[in-house]
């Protein structure tokens, strides 16, 4: 049996052209991208190609705006440093309750230190952000505001320019976590609002352990980690030659097909959550009345546990996921369903069907094939008609 993948925000399949452009820099262009001589040119130069396709992907001025590191982790991590290093008056972060681990892991650790005071704003059912709360958190004590592009787990999209724009009023640093956003929706920064912006290039079909962070002109960015001189002194540590060779061919493979695979996704995704939600009573489709990624599809279904549902489809050769990869597995509800205050969705969890370039018809077929009768299998049986009293005279 094919198997079929629709775990694609978890990761996505390498593009085979991204693994052909990497190659070389495996084998024989191994040079120290820092060294002088002619081994570390050959590397030097497709890391300078690869910088300007990542910056063409997302509409950044020029490819010094770009920083690579080891993916969106990192990314996230590093814009939060830069944020309160960049206004050393300020100790006020703002994130909404959505936020990757990434993001809340560390904020909360910073708190817990006492080094900041945290603002998590809260989203509402329809999973928006609720925009009076923002507002009112964003003050002139605010070093650094971070909300996500698009919501993992949810695939919701965030209103980043204009909330950014508010951002900036206040004088905070304004970063955005568009590792699910980027590659699958238009991105154009030059001239906008936001400062900062983390990628990771093995959700948009390219390697895995290589990222981006977007800085944009006249950001200062304090490095992360101490060491040498490497991407202008802000990510010290020889560079993910390989890597980000592969991330650029990637990214411009993504740009280049963007319009199409959106539209194409999309419908696949419209046709997958109309035909589940015709055929299998009692199921909702998180955030369907907000903007979503045109890929994601988030179902919750009264009276059958996600993960059930997701280990069933396992057995069928279908791969989905049941909120965050990174979270799956450990007991504790998603943060996200929680944030959203969904009561069905945080009893019974949501399973996430998250498509990607490759999903093709058949992938849909398939799971609306069996997926009526694994929830109908997992839900308790129909309690039995009861007897009618007959009276007889
Ligand atoms: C929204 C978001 N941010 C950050 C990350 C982490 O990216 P990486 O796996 O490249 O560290 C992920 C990965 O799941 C993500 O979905």
């Amino acid at each position: 049996m094919r198997p079929v993948y629709l775990d694609n925000n978890a990761t996505t399949r390498p593009d085979p052209d991204a693994v052909a452009a990497m190659l070389p820099y495996l084998a024989e262009h191994f040079g120290n991208p820092s060294s002088a001589h002619a081994f570390g040119a050959a590397s030097r130069e497709g890391m300078r190609k690869a910088r300007e396709q990542v910056a063409a992907l997302i509409g950044a001025r020029a490819g010094d705006e770009i920083v690579f590191t080891s993916g969106g982790t990192e990314g996230d991590n590093t814009a939060i440093h830069a944020g309160l290093a960049a206004n050393p008056g300020r100790n006020e972060i703002v994130v909404s309750a959505v936020e990757h681990p990434a993001i809340l892991t560390l904020v909360k650790r910073l708190e817990s230190e006492g080094r900041i005071k945290a603002h998590v704003v809260p989203v509402l059912p329809c999973g928006c952000l609720d925009r009076e709360r923002y507002r009112a958190a964003l003050s002139e004590r605010v070093a650094l505001v971070s909300i996500m592009w698009a919501n993992n787990e949810t695939g919701i999209v965030f209103p980043v320019e204009a909330l950014a724009e508010e951002a900036k009023a206040v004088g905070a640093v304004f970063h955005t976590d568009a590792v699910q956003a980027a590659g699958r929706a238009p991105i154009a920064l030059a001239g906008g609002a936001i400062d900062l912006l983390s990628l990771s290039a093995h959700k948009l079909h390219g390697p895995k352990g290589i990222g981006a962070l977007y800085v944009r002109r006249g950001v200062k960015l304090t490095p992360l980690i101490a060491g040498g001189k490497q991407e202008r002194a802000r990510r010290a540590g020889t560079e993910n030659v390989p890597g980000i060779v592969g991330f650029g061919k990637a990214a411009e493979i993504a740009a280049r097909r963007m319009r199409g695979d959106a539209a194409r996704m999309r419908s696949l995704r419209d046709r997958l959550e109309s035909g589940i939600l015709g055929r299998v009573r009692d199921a909702a489709a998180l955030g369907a009345a907000a903007e979503r990624q045109p890929n994601t599809s988030a179902i919750v279904f009264a009276e059958a546990e996600a993960e059930a549902v997701a280990t069933l489809l396992a057995r069928e050769a279908i791969a989905v996921s049941t909120g965050a990869a990174c979270s799956a597995g450990s007991a504790a509800p998603s943060h996200v369903l929680a944030a959203m205050k969904i009561a069905m969705a945080e009893k019974f969890g949501a399973v996430r069907f998250s498509l990607s370039r490759d999903t093709d018809d058949d992938d849909v077929d398939r799971v609306l094939a069996v997926l009526p009768d694994i929830v109908a299998g997992l839900r308790p049986a129909a309690p039995a008609p009861r007897r009618r009293e007959v009276a007889y005279a």
